[in-house]
């Protein structure tokens, strides 16, 4: 049925809120699936730095969780997400007129790119040829974390963005959280890498 004439439908009341309470799950679903998988790219790309055998025990085991995450939960989450959302629109043409959804539907390209760039990824660490170091990946797990607060943020305030303080303060949160993860990360690296010396120091030579 061409899409003009399942939105003229007469939809029941509840419709909308069937689908906007399936959306809202299907966007949780798929946002704990995208911020677990590239945590795992992060031990994965880490492991590379083993001995052989080791390694070669975490990669089989992080490819097999990779795929398992990313087709059984974090790809079903997003086609829940966005079948729902279409639905909402169906049932709601109008919203499709307001600029706060325009913006949405902007961020929401950005998150499917990512989404496609995770697959990418899983597919080069699998193969052994991820470029990306762990730093980087811990990076790049920013950027969902950043598009759920700005798209929370439209769906919630509309089109009474807000721009004071309470937002700066949000970003500054956020700016601070990822930094910390950051330090963090270089902190046990260092601490690790000081570890290994005074081990290998104290050997008998
Ligand atoms: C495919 C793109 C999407 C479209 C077309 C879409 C559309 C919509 C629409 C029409 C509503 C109902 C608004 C209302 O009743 O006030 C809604 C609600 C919501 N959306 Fe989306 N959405 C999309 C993707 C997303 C994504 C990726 C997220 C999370 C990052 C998200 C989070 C939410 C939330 C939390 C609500 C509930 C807001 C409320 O009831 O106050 N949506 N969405």
């Amino acid at each position: 049925m061409p899409l003009p004439l399942l939105s003229s439908l007469s939809w029941p009341p509840e419709a909308y809120l069937w689908f906007k309470t399936l959306h809202i799950v299907g966007v949780v679903v798929w946002f704990a699936g995208l911020f677990y998988l590239v945590r795992l790219f992060i031990y994965h790309r880490e492991a590379a730095d083993l001995d052989p055998p080791l390694r070669q025990a975490f990669d089989a085991q992080y490819g097999l969780m990779e795929r398992r995450l990313a087709n059984i939960i974090t790809t079903p989450g997003m086609v829940v997400a966005v079948t729902m959302a279409v639905g909402l629109l169906l049932v709601e043409p109008l919203w499709l007129k307001q600029s706060w959804m325009h913006a949405k539907l902007a961020f929401v390209a950005a998150l499917l790119a990512y989404h496609g760039f995770c697959y990418r990824l899983m597919g080069q660490l699998q193969r052994g040829d991820c470029r990306w170091s762990g730093r980087q990946l811990r990076a790049l797990n920013e950027l969902p974390t950043l598009l759920l607060v700005l798209v929370v943020m439209l769906v919630v305030f509309k089109g009474q963005f807000p721009t004071g303080a309470a937002t700066w303060f949000l970003v500054a949160l956020v700016v601070f959280m990822a930094g910390s993860i950051q330090f963090y990360a270089r902190w046990r690296r260092l601490r690790a890498e000081r570890l290994a010396r005074q081990e290998s120091g104290g050997a008998p030579a």
